[in-house]
């Protein structure tokens, strides 16, 4: 038995009628980490939560939780809970009795209840809010209401369904930060499912992308920012310059366009027709180094948005590029351009990544 996998998914698929939502996944999630299912709407991140959690059952393959097959155990037998995205609060119970509802089902002595609530409100900040009622709570103190109740049983693994969708971006950013305090604080693992890779990306110790059911990579977020395994991946995780090309002896040569010196990459014929992506704040404007490509292009438009500056700069007909540029107190804002000029930008080879 594998204890220091708190959840461990292999071959699991789910089919429903005859389409997969969910096909052959293999997971191992280790505990203590905050982990989370990336991707866009319908690839999958909620059926592969609900079968963890119990809600639903494979088509194929087994469900581990701390070594232990649970496959065929019901939600209630599991060592998880779930924070849904729709926080459902008892509105005619206090904020004391919605954390303490779970214990008291299971006969929690009373004077231990009241102390592991107020243990709890605490840890979310809400000491103070025990007898107030969920409708007087602002959606950020409710969703921390639905966290404080779900982790009060002490689960070995915490489920959370996009949890703060529902919260304005202000707010959303406070929480993540307070999320992920609060994950490190408990040591419980969380399985976060969230279509925003911001929000993944700030918030988690590994990713995994998914994508039409099936997983496209799991890493740190520095992997699967900076070495994206697939376009999708490239395209999905922030910005990126995708384009397309025929590889030959390290270089990328556009379809429409020049060659592009690109990173390492192992076993590609040449003559293969690939994607290459650059990041477009790997792109430099000045100061080039040696070893860097330089081309040279024509700036099509500027995009000013407060701490950095977007510019688009045609390298060939037809074949933009979007290159971020910082705007640090060391920028001087005189220097920058407004569209028309051409000028110079480079890139370390190794930005220029080859993708399958
Ligand atoms: N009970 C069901 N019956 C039939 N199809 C379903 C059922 N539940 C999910 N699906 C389908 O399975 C696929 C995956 O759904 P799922 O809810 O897991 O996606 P998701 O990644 O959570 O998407 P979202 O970000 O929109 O919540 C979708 O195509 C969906 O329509
Ligand atoms: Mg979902």
């Amino acid at each position: 038995m594998d204890e220091t996998h708190a959840v461990r998914l292999t071959g699991v698929s789910k089919r429903f009628a005859d389409t997969y939502a969910v096909r052959d996944l293999n997971l191992d999630i280790e505990a203590g980490l905050f982990f989370s299912l990336l991707g866009p709407s319908g690839c999958g991140k909620t059926t592969s939560l609900r079968m963890i959690g119990g809600f639903t059952d494979p088509t194929e393959g087994s469900v581990l939780l701390a070594g232990e097959d649970v496959t065929a155990l019901p939600p209630n037998k599991r060592n998880v809970n779930t924070v849904f995205q729709s926080y459902a609060l008892f509105d005619h119970l206090s904020i004391a009795d919605n954390v303490a509802f779970g214990l008291k089902r299971k006969g929690v002595e009373k004077a231990e209840i009241r102390r592991r609530v107020g243990e709890m409100l605490e840890l979310v900040q809400l000491d103070g809010f025990a007898g107030r009622k969920p409708r007087t709570l602002s959606g950020g103190q409710r969703q921390r209401v639905a966290l404080a109740r779900a982790l009060v049983n002490r689960p070995a693994v915490l489920l959370l369904d996009e949890p703060l969708a529902a919260l304005d971006l202000k707010l959303r950013r406070q929480m993540q930060v307070e999320l992920k305090q609060i994950q490190r604080e408990v040591g419980i693992t969380f399985v976060f499912v969230t279509h925003d890779q911001d929000e993944a990306l700030t918030m988690s110790d590994r990713i995994c992308v998914m994508n039409e059911g099936r997983v496209e990579q799991c890493g740190t977020p520095e992997d699967v920012y900076e070495h994206p395994a697939s376009r999708f991946v490239a395209s999905f995780m922030g910005t990126s310059n995708l384009m397309t090309g025929t590889y030959r002896g390290g270089e990328v040569t556009l379809d429409q366009g020049p060659a592009l010196p690109v990173g390492p990459r192992a076993a590609i014929a040449d003559g293969t027709p690939v994607s290459v992506s650059l990041r477009p704040e790997k792109v430099w404007l000045s100061d080039f180094e040696p070893g860097m490509s330089v081309l040279r292009g024509v700036i099509r438009d500027t995009v000013y948005s407060g701490p950095t500056t977007t510019y688009l700069i045609e390298l060939a007909p037809g074949v933009t590029l979007s290159v971020l540029e910082q705007n640090t107190a060391r920028a001087r804002m005189e220097d920058r351009w407004s569209g028309g000029e051409t000028v110079e930008f480079g890139w370390r080879p190794e930005h220029c990544l080859v993708l399958a």
